[in-house]
């Protein structure tokens, strides 16, 4: 039976046709950029997170954005940066349409900062340029960066996330002073810097 099943024929491949072995070569090609291109990415991945402390800034903790103002970690009273029984400093924050608030926050140089942030309506951003400090701030979950800054700065800090008509509007600021004037301008517990 076999014997009796004719060779296909070789016949001239026709005008415009790409002959299948090309196509072959052009996808091996191609698939050899693009694993590249995912082991690049990839390894920026790895490096920028190792050497930048850049991190995926969630950390899975919810807050309940009904009821922000009137209990828990982010009541108007515990707002602001504090510092920390191990010396650290921890600034809380809440995003809202379409203001930060305090809409100005105090931190020092040179000593590791952890920034708390929840949104009380809609997905808000908090990004520090030049820095590492780079979140979204999404209702029910709190987003949790830390840093530290090495020199005194005053960063504006742009919402960096579409919320609505005041979007562009929404702005506040990082004041970070040399970490010998940061007890005296924050004698009280919690502090911010109202401009
Ligand atoms: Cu908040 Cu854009």
């Amino acid at each position: 039976m076999a014997e009796g099943r004719p060779e296909p024929l070789e016949r001239p491949v026709p005008e415009g046709i790409i002959p299948e072995d090309v196509i072959a070569r052009t996808e091996r090609r191609w698939l050899i950029i693009m694993l590249g291109a995912l082991a690049l990415l990839g390894g920026i991945i790895v490096v920028t997170g190792i050497t930048g402390a850049l991190h995926p800034p969630s950390n899975v903790e919810t807050a309940d954005p009904t009821s922000l103002h009137l209990s828990g970690e982010f009541v108007e009273s515990n707002l602001g940066s504090a510092i920390e029984p191990d010396g650290s400093v921890t600034a809380r924050l809440i995003a809202q349409q379409f203001s930060f608030v305090p809409d100005c926050v105090l931190v020092p140089a040179d000593i590791p900062v952890k920034f708390r942030i929840t949104s009380a309506d809609v997905i808000h951003g908090f990004i520090l340029p030049y820095t590492n400090v780079n979140t979204m701030v999404v209702p029910g979950f709190v987003a949790e960066v830390r840093t530290t800054f090495d020199k005194p700065a005053d960063y504006t800090m742009p919402c960096h996330e579409f919320c609505g008509a005041g979007h562009q509007g929404m702005w506040a600021h990082v004041r970070v002073v040399p970490k010998e004037q940061f007890p005296n301008l924050a004698p009280v517990e919690r502090t911010s810097c109202a401009r």
